[in-house]
């Protein structure tokens, strides 16, 4: 496996955009993959070429209609498996559920983890994601796995603007390694911000560590989901005496109103990868596309070559 010739890509339903900007990066057209419903709504997959000992990868964002995406994918790596892939890769560049990867009451399921054994159940050799919830969730996979960050595509954006009295900030603790992780890259200080979540899908900003007065504030997160931690955390920067307040966030998931919020927020520019297909509504949104991280690590992965350098690590 170490012809660039003979890696096969297919893409779910998902993101075909990305599938497609990866499949051009890698000088290779996508793969011939008939995705249909019967009647009754059961997804049917049929190959339309020999995958029989080859290095198979299959792209497919598990974001919604999550359960269709993931029920495709799963369906895509078995018809592949019975067609004598030598060895399938479920490529997922945003992995959903991911937010699920622990019990935080009684009587609640890990899905996170459901959906690793899933895929590892229907024949997949190895998994490549990006930005996961979580960094814990890599310890779900029992297959060979390797995670990307899109770090560095984001930063660039911001490293090309070249701001000035920049500082990162962590929308909540659990995020402050991520922003940490970023504030090293641009060269920043760091805040972060306390929040609490009443229930779900409802955030609180209780209290901010560091001093932001006069501050360009970039805000990193994993995703933007209701867009009501990244509104509540503007907010409270503007109040603390920020300039501007800006937002990078690996996935759009851009849930319910969260557009019709974030037009109406204090956000100045909001930064987000195509992991997700983009709904840039907004002029406050910009996509980056993370096509040539993909790429380059489906390079390195096909040729059995360290993703480190490529990972800034
Ligand atoms: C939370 O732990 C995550 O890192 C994100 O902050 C969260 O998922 C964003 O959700 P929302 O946009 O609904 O506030």
């Amino acid at each position: 496996m170490n012809s660039e010739s003979s890696i096969l890509l297919f893409s779910g339903k998902s993101n075909p955009g990305l599938a497609s900007e990866v499949a051009k990066d890698l000088k290779i057209p996508l793969g011939k993959v008939e995705l249909t419903k019967f009647a009754d709504g059961e997804t049917y997959v049929n190959y339309g070429e020999t995958l029989r000992g080859r290095d198979v990868y299959i792209m497919q964002s598990t974001c919604n209609p999550q359960n269709d995406n993931l029920m495709e994918m799963l369906i895509m790596v078995d018809a592949a498996k019975r067609a004598a892939a030598q060895r399938i890769t479920c490529v997922i560049p945003y992995y959903g559920y991911a937010k699920q990867d622990r019990k935080a009451h009684d009587r609640e399921p890990i899905t996170a983890k459901l959906i690793a054994k899933l895929i590892q159940s229907a024949g997949a050799d190895a998994v490549l994601t990006m930005d996961l919830h979580a960094d814990q969730i890599q310890g779900f996979f029992d297959i060979r796995a390797d995670f990307l960050y899109a770090s560095g595509v984001l930063t660039k954006y911001f490293l090309q603007k070249d701001l000035k009295d920049i500082m990162v900030v962590a929308p909540d603790v659990g995020s402050t390694k991520r922003a940490r992780k970023y504030a090293k890259i641009l060269g920043s200080d760091l805040a972060i911000i306390d929040k609490r979540r009443p229930k779900p899908n409802v955030s609180e900003v209780v209290n901010l560590i560091g001093d932001v007065s006069g501050k360009v504030c970039l805000i990193v997160d994993d995703e933007i989901n209701t867009g009501g931690t990244i509104v509540n955390a503007a907010e409270a920067l503007i109040k603390k005496g920020a300039k501007e307040v800006y937002v990078m966030a690996s996935h759009a998931v851009f849930a319910g109103e969260a557009i019709g919020k974030i037009e109406k927020s204090s956000i100045k520019e909001i930064i987000v990868t195509n992991s997700i297909p983009a709904r840039s509504e907004s002029r406050k949104i910009k996509v980056v596309s993370v096509a040539r991280l993909f790429a380059d690590a489906i390079r390195c992965m096909h040729t059995n070559k360290s993703l480190s350098e490529l990972l800034g690590r």
